[in-house]
């Protein structure tokens, strides 16, 4: 399709948002004390035979009832003795296996983030520890004054939004079938230049919504493409031209609110393309989802831009593949061979001194998000600065996501003050490096080949559809609105 032809051609200057989860962030209220990076303590310590009131209870609050409780994303809550001890074993499963809370970024050997994260969900290795110790040791309650007081999330709109855009009627999702991932053309009626200072999205139905990427369609496709139906099937992106990307979406992500006097660009007349990642229940459903946004008077001094980079079909575009296993003697090329475990294609970017008609220097970077599809395993951005000052070290690991999951697509924002966020600018070398696990090992890739009715795996290029494959690293900038235009 056309719009990753765009994306593809390396380099998509794209109004995003991702960015600062200053509303609902709040999770943890203790001072950081953790052996892993970007993690927040719990409000007390794990006790050492650990029991309920003391120490799981203050786990859950912390880590999970912001989905798990009742209102929450979540299928089920976790928050009273009894809803937990059902559920406890899987529940500590899920989390020795970091499936649970859901989130991608980790530092390893390969990569160490220079930052934290905002708004981190992960667990500690403490948490994770003491939930197994608890389980193994039959589930004890504890003292009744240990138990912390319950604990109240905020509602999960967008503070002081200006606008709810959304599907026009109910979509129904038939029982049992497939995963669906389909996109609706809106239009939010923007007759000029609207800079936005907030989005997020409202799910209609949490139960079936997994999840939801929203982009820009500046030419007004995706209603000729959904016609009287109003929707059509997109897998990879919204098959459009020059799309624009403005919100990665999974259940648990705050709303997106930049930072003061920011905000990113939805060009006059451009309709919203809202793709949802529909995973069907047990029964018929329908789902009627919302984008919420909120509306800056007038431009800002600061404007937020995404670049999505990646998806290098070859060595020698802008963005070059490079070198790597199982390349004909041709030259790179991306394959990802049937059953390769650990299948990693990488590809690098000099920074060029204008994208889009847009210059380039001076930007910070307030997010990175990575995009892959099934077999995507691990995605790690790196950039080599041309100039390295205190604050911006000659080589930098920005992203690393060795627990990627395709269900749960989002940027993370970096936890640091403007003039601390990693620089980017003409001159600076980027390099994105995915890895695939493209075997039946891989849970998605089961899933995926099962839904195609294909036996076993094959090789995997580049493309949109299920068993196509993408490296698109995302990138979300900030930079000085009279730099731009
Ligand atoms: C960001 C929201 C969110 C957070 C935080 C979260 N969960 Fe979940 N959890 C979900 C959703 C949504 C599902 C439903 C399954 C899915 O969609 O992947 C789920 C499913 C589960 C399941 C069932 C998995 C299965 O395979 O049946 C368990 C167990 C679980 N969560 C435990 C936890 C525990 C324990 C924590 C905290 C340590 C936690 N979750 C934190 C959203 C969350």
């Amino acid at each position: 399709m056309t719009s990753m032809l765009s994306l593809r051609s390396c380099v998509a200057t794209v109004a995003f948002t991702t960015v600062v989860a200053a509303s609902v962030a709040a999770c943890s209220s203790s001072e950081p004390q953790t052996s892993e990076p970007g993690v927040v303590s719990p409000s007390r310590p794990v006790e050492t035979n650990p029991t309920f009131t003391g120490t799981i209870a203050w786990i859950l609050q912390d880590r999970c009832q912001r989905c798990h409780s009742e209102g929450g994303i979540a299928p089920f809550p976790l928050v009273s003795y009894e809803e937990v001890k059902g559920l406890a074993s899987l529940a500590a499963e899920k989390m020795a296996t970091r499936e649970m809370p859901p989130w991608g970024a980790f530092d390893d050997e390969t990569c160490k983030v220079n930052h934290k994260w905002k708004d981190d969900l992960r667990a500690t290795p403490e948490e994770i520890e003491a939930f197994a110790k608890w389980v193994a040791a039959g589930k004890p309650y504890g003292n009744e004054a240990d138990r912390p007081s319950p604990k109240t999330f905020p509602p999960s709109g967008l503070p002081s939004k200006t606008h709810t855009i959304g599907m026009k009627a109910p979509h129904e999702v038939m029982a049992g079938g497939k995963d669906d991932i389909r996109c609706f053309p809106v239009d939010p009626g923007f007759a000029e230049d609207t800079w936005v200072s907030g989005t997020n999205v409202a799910p209609g139905n949490p139960r079936i919504v997994h999840h939801v990427i929203v982009y820009s369609d500046p030419n007004r496709e995706g209603v000729v493409k959904a016609g009287a139906a109003g929707s059509y099937p997109c897998f990879g992106g919204p098959e459009v031209s020059n799309p624009n990307l403005v919100l990665a979406w999974a259940p648990g992500v705050p709303p997106n609110v930049l930072p003061e006097d920011t905000g990113l660009k939805i060009a006059k007349s451009s309709h919203l393309i809202v793709q949802v990642h529909y995973h069907p229940a047990q029964t018929t459903q329908s789902d009627q989802t919302q984008f919420e946004l909120r509306v800056m008077q007038g431009k800002p001094s600061w404007v937020a831009q995404v670049i999505l980079a990646g998806n290098a079909e070859g060595p020698d575009g802008i963005i070059k593949l490079l070198p790597g296993p199982a390349d004909p003697p041709s030259g790179p090329e991306f394959k990802i061979p049937a059953n390769a475990p650990a299948h990693t294609e990488t590809m690098e970017v000099v920074v060029p001194d204008n994208i889009g008609g847009f210059p380039f220097p001076q930007a910070s970077l307030i997010a990175t998000g990575a995009h892959m599809h099934w077999a995507g395993v691990d995605m790690k951005i790196e950039i080599e600065r041309k100039t390295a000052t205190a604050d911006q070290p000659a080589k930098e690991c920005l992203l690393g996501t060795p627990k990627y999951d395709f269900n749960w697509q989002r940027a993370y924002a970096y936890d640091a003050p403007m003039e601390k966020l990693p620089a980017i600018g003409a001159g600076d070398k980027i390099r994105f490096s995915c890895k695939y696990d493209n075997t039946t090992n891989n849970r998605h890739v089961r899933k995926a080949l099962a839904e195609m009715q294909q036996a076993a795996p094959t090789d995997i290029s580049l493309g949109e559809q299920t068993l196509d494959e993408m490296c698109l690293g995302v990138l979300v900038a900030v930079r000085r609105a009279s730099l731009i235009d």
